[in-house]
């Protein structure tokens, strides 16, 4: 959420920070803008995307000391105004935020009454004008930025520049990511590696509490009382094609596309034929805390949350461990029990969002022990979490998670399959599963081969008002995130129900306006997903049908059929489907697909 980018170096900044911000926009899309420092500090900022800030930019914009940004609006209107950067009256100062600062209100009336003018709504204002004020007496930018975040409560990333020192930028980080970029005499900065892949693989994530100064020739690190810190460079995997729509016309396609393979990375390595278990190291459990757990609590938001749901019913099923997932935000609000002999899990795609980090803060601080299911290697919560299990699912730059949460779903039947045969799963049964985990990428690619027949579909239904959802037990997760799907990208109305409770109020709005797709597998609850489907056409519903064998052809008008799977891992497969037709829908509803609306990718604020 917001996009930073920082360059200090001997080339035109600019040109690599637009470049930067087009790489980080799926963070946040409503406004952007940069600054460089060139005799002072030259500044271009346009509500819009990044392309019309590009636009805006002369050609002849030179400096080769600068910071962009991204924004996702959060105090004030997207407007030119209120997009990033935002300087003091004198306009030494810049600086770029990522986060909420929760005392601004209290922070501006003691800086106005100083005599500070403010041009803009946003919280981050008021850094530029405190650290201008600190700068004064300071002897160094560092220094003027490590007295001034004395005085602030919140969460932020910053990069800020000094117009009376162009050499140099200082970034910080409590709660929003920074990452360091190191290249050949010059330096990056920026909220996500997406944007330094293309001049840098060699990278520092700064902690929680710790500063930076960046320098052409190189960088420092120390915390906010000063003292120095030491960090041993990581080198990212992913290259700048990783972050490429690879000729496909959406990201959000490309990664429907890439699940065979995602799915095959999830699973490398970590399936064994001679136990029929899964080897995941990562987790940091011998067998014996294993069999301690009683319980499995599940948190994440979003997709993450209902990527949960399918983990919690699998970890049920093949563990015979009771588990639930729950909203990470509503988690953390509640004042959970944290008991002893229940094992946390975190999911997150991006490692970074805020509600989450919050949550496994708070059940570390109580003691609880946590595992986390993270796509983004050396993510915050990746960094917080016991032990875990990576995705490797590769880079997901499209704002609905698509790939991110089938691997999440695979790493689940993993994690279950190493529980249940710790406990009490057969050998049969472990291998069972370690079979039906393997064949899952051919059987994505036979689903995503029906990719036109589910195209025709969508552009049958996108033009209603609303659509219900509805599955039953393990179909019930798969059709809360296929409508999250539909209502996310082409803002249809979506409602996802447990079949068995449509009878209980949802019916009365079942009518021909009213579509439903229905989660229908061939496992023991066929029948009553059936009968569900005949109350819907017996109220004039029409029915999309996901499935694994044709109905009667009076119970749906059209069927889409997956491959079969053990039951357990069915849902995997059935979510595909849903993908294709909420991308299809909202191109056939002309949708900004990769950016919609009102959301971003990384919610890394409250
Ligand atoms: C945002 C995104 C969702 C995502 C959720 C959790 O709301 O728009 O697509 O599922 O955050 O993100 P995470 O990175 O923690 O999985």
């Amino acid at each position: 959420m917001c996009g930073i980018v920082a360059y200090v170096g001997p080339k035109d900044a600019a040109p690599i920070l637009l470049e930067g911000l087009q790489r980080l926009e799926y963070r946040g899309y409503d406004s952007a803008g940069l600054v460089v420092s060139n005799k002072g500090l030259k500044v271009r900022k346009v509500k819009g995307r990044v392309a019309e800030l590009a636009a805006a930019v002369p050609a002849r914009f030179k400096g080769g000391l600068g910071i962009g940004h991204t924004r996702w609006a959060t105090h004030g209107v997207p407007n030119d105004v209120n997009a990033h950067p935002h300087l003091d009256n004198a306009e030494r100062i810049a600086v770029v935020h990522n986060g909420i600062i929760e005392n601004a209100d209290e922070l501006r009336a003691k800086l106005e009454a100083d005599g500070a003018v403010f041009a803009s709504e946003t919280d981050t204002e008021v850094l530029a004008h405190l650290i201008a004020r600190t700068a004064e007496e300071a002897e160094s930018l560092e220094e003027a930025v490590r007295k001034a975040l004395k005085s602030v409560v919140g969460t932020y990333g910053i990069a800020v520049m000094d117009a009376r020192r162009a050499g140099e930028i200082v970034v910080a980080r409590n709660g929003s990511p920074i990452v360091i970029g190191i290249g050949e005499k010059e330096m990056f900065a920026a909220s996500d590696v997406a944007a330094l892949v293309r001049y840098t693989r060699q990278v520092v994530h700064l902690e929680d509490g710790e500063l930076a100064v960046l320098q052409a020739d190189g960088f420092r690190t120390f915390t906010s009382d000063a003292r120095v810190t030491s960090k041993e460079p990581l080198t990212v995997d992913w290259d700048a094609g990783h972050y490429d729509t690879g000729g496909y016309e959406h990201y959000l396609l490309k990664e429907i596309s890439d699940q065979s393979e995602s799915v095959a990375r999830t699973l490398r390595g970590r399936l064994d034929d001679r136990f029929h278990i899964a080897h995941l190291g990562g987790l940091n459990l011998d067998p014996r805390e294993t069999r301690a757990f009683r319980r499995v609590k599940i948190i994440g938001c979003g997709s993450a949350y209902y990527a949960g749901q399918i983990g919690a019913q699998l970890i049920e099923e093949l563990a015979r461990i009771p588990a639930d997932a729950e909203p990470a935000s509503e988690f953390r609000y509640r004042s959970p029990v944290v008991e002893h002999d229940t094992l946390y899990v975190a999911v997150s795609q991006s490692g970074e969002t805020y509600d989450t980090l919050a949550a496994v803060q708070e059940l570390k601080r109580k003691g609880g022990r946590v595992l986390g299911i993270v796509n983004a290697v050396g993510s915050a919560i990746a960094r917080e979490v016991d032990g875990g299990v990576y995705l490797h699912a590769g880079p997901e730059v499209s704002v609905a998670s698509t790939k991110a949460f089938t691997s999440t779903a695979v790493a689940f039947a993993l994690i279950a399959l190493h529980f249940g045969r710790v406990h009490d799963l057969s050998p049969a049964d472990g291998r069972r599963i370690v079979e039906g985990l393997r064949k899952l990428p051919d059987q994505i690619q036979e689903i995503l081969k029906q990719n036109d027949a589910i195209e025709a579909v969508a552009q049958k239904y996108a033009s209603h008002a609303g659509m219900m959802f509805v599955g039953r037990v393990r179909g019930y997760p798969v059709a809360r995130e296929g409508a999250q799907k539909l209502k996310e990208i082409s803002y249809v109305h979506a409602e996802a129900y447990p079949a068995s409770e449509l009878k209980h109020g949802p019916l009365a709005l079942i009518g021909p306006e009213m579509p439903t797709v229905a989660i229908v597998p061939d496992d023991e609850l066929l029948d009553k997903n059936l009968t569900t489907l005949g109350e819907i056409r017996a109220r004039g519903g029409r029915v999309v049908m996901i499935g694994h064998s044709e109905p009667d052809a009076k119970l749906a008008e059209d069927v889409i059929l997956v491959p079969k799977n053990e039951v357990e891992l069915d849902p995997i497969l059935l979510t595909i489907p849903l993908q294709l037709l909420a991308y299809h829908a909202a191109v056939a509803l002309g949708r900004d697909v990769d950016k919609p609306r009102n959301l971003a990718k990384s919610v890394t604020v409250e």
